[in-house]
């Protein structure tokens, strides 16, 4: 039996509770148990493996998991998702306990843009305002006007006048297809995600080849090459809302494999095929994503550790232009 003190040593050691658990516990069941127990949610995002989506009482993109985070009355929020998803959740909502399966859960992204540097590349341009993805620490959304999500990019970049000059940051990708959208020209910073930035286009022009039927869709997180042959474009929800209801049965899918599970559980007679990346996998995993594990969910929940704490003054800053973007986001239903 593992006690609190040895619960928190091994967190301060590894990031999560690396604990063996006895293979005879029916892990959903005992999930479910300690969620009723202790009034807690499960927050997961779509690139969770298939059995966490599967105990999640509400599954989204960060945009969704982000207003549920903000207006749940659950005691306790497991976010089954990486960090800056769980950090997002204190920030809004700091009067609960927020929950990570495991520390090490991070983002290629969000640590493309340490603050420090950040800060010296904001104050070249002080007469720009800046628009952050909200895959970044809160010491960046700290530095910024306005958060935003792939499902809202467009709208909040537009929000703002045409002759206003804008940082976007951290992901170039997103950055480029938005400044494509729109006619802007705002100012990039130099962040990609680890996962999008390595679809290789020959290999989905191969497949399209051998599946002529299917169509392809992407987030824009991918690379212009990959967008520019992309049927549709849009956040995780964005993909799976489109691929439910587009007529269309058959869909090559470029982001990570994890969105599949509910594609196949929302049109089971449909195919989706994952698009390749350029290595030597058939399959684009997010490897930080997949660090949580149904072992870990329950471990988290039962000692409820590790958990997610933050400063006050910086989740004050970190939290204005989350606001900013949950009240643009309203005015257009989002
Ligand atoms: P969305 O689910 O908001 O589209 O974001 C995708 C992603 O890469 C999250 O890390
Ligand atoms: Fe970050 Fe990309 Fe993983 Fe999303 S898929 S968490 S953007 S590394």
């Amino acid at each position: 039996m593992t006690d609190i003190n040895s619960a928190k040593s091994k967190i301060e050691k590894t990031g999560f509770l690396d604990i063996d658990i006895d293979p005879a516990i029916d892990l959903f069941a005992g999930i479910e148990l300690l969620k009723k127990e202790k009034n807690a949610i499960i927050l997961a995002h779509y690139y969770q493996e298939p059995d966490i989506q599967d105990v999640a009482d509400f599954i989204g993109d960060s945009l969704g998991l982000a207003q549920q985070a903000e207006k749940t009355n659950a005691d306790m929020i497991v976010f089954a998702g990486v960090h800056f998803m769980a950090e997002t959740a204190k920030i809004l909502n700091p009067s609960k306990k927020v929950l990570l399966p495991d520390l090490n859960a991070g983002c290629s992204l969000s640590d493309s843009a340490p603050p420090a540097l950040f800060k010296l590349f904001k104050d070249k341009h002080p007469d720009h305002k800046v628009i952050t993805y909200i895959n970044c620490s809160a010491g960046i959304k700290a530095l910024s006007d306005i958060i935003c999500t792939s499902s809202n990019a467009q709208k909040i970049v537009e929000s703002l006048p045409a002759d206003q000059p804008i940082i976007f940051a951290p992901d170039k990708n997103l950055g480029a297809y938005i400044n494509k959208q729109t006619g802007r020209n705002m100012v990039l910073w130099n962040g990609a995600c680890m996962v999008h930035e390595i679809f290789s286009l020959e290999k989905i022009t191969k497949l399209k080849i051998r599946h002529p039927e299917a169509k392809v869709i992407a987030h824009p997180e991918c690379e212009d090459a990959v967008l520019n042959i992309a049927d549709f474009i849009g956040s995780t929800t964005g993909l799976l809302n489109f691929s439910k209801n587009d007529p269309a049965t058959s869909f090559i899918v470029a982001t990570e494999t994890g969105i599949l599970h509910q594609m196949h559980k929302q049109s089971p007679d449909k195919t989706f095929i994952p698009a390749p990346p350029n290595n030597n996998c058939a399959c684009n995993d997010c490897p930080h994503m997949k660090l949580n594990t149904l072992e870990k969910l329950y471990l988290c929940l039962k000692y409820e550790m590790p958990e997610i704490m933050m400063d006050e003054e910086l989740r004050l800053a970190a939290k204005k232009p989350i606001d900013e973007m949950m009240r643009i986001s309203a005015l257009y239903n989002l």
